[in-house]
């Protein structure tokens, strides 16, 4: 039986909000509808945030409305705060992600809270969440660096880890945001976190690809036992002007990379590059990911594979 592998896809949330031109509703639910298409089962759709704070996602309500949802498949929304939650309650949301991070320097930017005040504002709405039966994750972003006060010791990272799943959290995802962390680091981390008793199964990684690391750590943390990533088809997110160069781990390297490994991840890579060819297209950018620009490879004849 070949080992599974949990793809958690973040374009239509992670990889859109840093986009400068507002995608249409329509078009974010058809992403969402062809990333479904592909086999993912756990697309974050989108954030209930202050429409201030990330334009690109006001539309949550409707996109929530708009999306045909599958049996099966959990399209998990962000939530920052009560008022969030009211608003994901009423859109019909059933999976959530609190965000917090590694240091309050991040936090504040961020959501304009320390870490401390953001776990006090999670509290009542991971409490709420939990009586409605929802799915609930955290993230403790900044988990390998932090833009403004630099090195974070993965310990606070894990301690930060810890009280997210004291407040219920059913996974916690150590996010790699600025895409700073290398191979030892996620090894680290993940020895720390389960020396600390965070069970293997309840971490997931989200690493950004900026310095080219992303699916070195993967290997890494698979190495470690993980056995949840997170990715976003086409590799959105981070650079504005090319996807893949520096945005979210690309799905389709991701898929690439497990496939060839022997694990099994539900996921058709071929679906995966319709996707992102979709959403690069809709961004009227090239798609600029590796998988994407090569395709698959079929190993019975030598031919790359979904390039078109
Ligand atoms: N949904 C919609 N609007 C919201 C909201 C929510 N969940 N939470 C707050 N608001 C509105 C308030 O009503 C207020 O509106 P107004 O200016 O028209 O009166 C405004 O947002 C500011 O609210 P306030 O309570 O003062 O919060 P803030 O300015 O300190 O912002 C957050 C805090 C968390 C709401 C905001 O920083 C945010 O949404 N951040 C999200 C950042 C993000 O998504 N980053 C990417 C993910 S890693
Ligand atoms: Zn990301």
């Amino acid at each position: 039986m070949p080992e599974t592998v949990r793809i958690y896809e973040v374009g239509p949330r992670d990889g859109l909000q840093n986009e400068s031109g507002i995608v249409p509703t329509a078009t974010k639910a058809r992403f969402i509808e062809l990333l479904a298409d592909a086999g993912l089962r756990e697309i974050e759709a989108t954030s209930f945030v202050s429409p201030s704070a990330i334009p690109q996602l006001a539309d949550a309500d409707e996109l929530m409305g708009a999306i045909a949802r599958r049996r099966g498949v959990r399209y998990p929304v962000l939530v920052p705060n009560q008022r969030g939650m009211a608003r994901a309650e009423a859109a019909g949301a059933d999976a959530l992600a609190v965000f917090t991070a590694a240091t309050d320097a991040f936090t504040q930017a961020n959501i304009g809270m320390t870490v401390d005040a953001s776990l006090a504002a999670f509290a009542p709405v991971l409490a709420r969440a939990g009586d409605l039966g929802w799915w609930r994750r955290g993230y403790v972003s900044t988990a390998f660096g932090c833009p403004y006060t630099g090195r974070v010791h993965p310990a606070t990272a894990v301690k930060v880890g810890l009280r997210l799943l004291d407040l219920g959290a059913d996974e916690v995802c150590f996010g790699d945001t600025i895409g700073v962390g290398v191979p030892s680091q996620v090894s680290a981390l993940t020895g720390l976190a389960v020396a600390a008793g965070i069970p293997l199964e309840r971490i997931a990684f989200h690493f950004h690809d900026t310095r080219g690391t992303a699916l070195a750590n993967v290997s890494a943390g698979l190495g470690a036992g993980v056995r949840g990533f997170d990715s976003a088809a086409g590799g959105t997110g981070g650079c504005p002007y090319a996807p893949g160069a520096a945005g979210n781990l690309a799905t389709e390297d991701l898929v690439y990379l497990l496939d060839a490994s022997g694990y099994e991840t539900g996921v058709s890579l071929d679906g995966v590059l319709v996707a992102a060819r979709f959403i690069a297209d809709a961004l009227g950018k090239p798609l600029a990911t590796k998988v994407g620009q090569a395709g698959g490879w079929d190993p019975a004849t030598g031919a790359s594979t979904g390039r078109s």
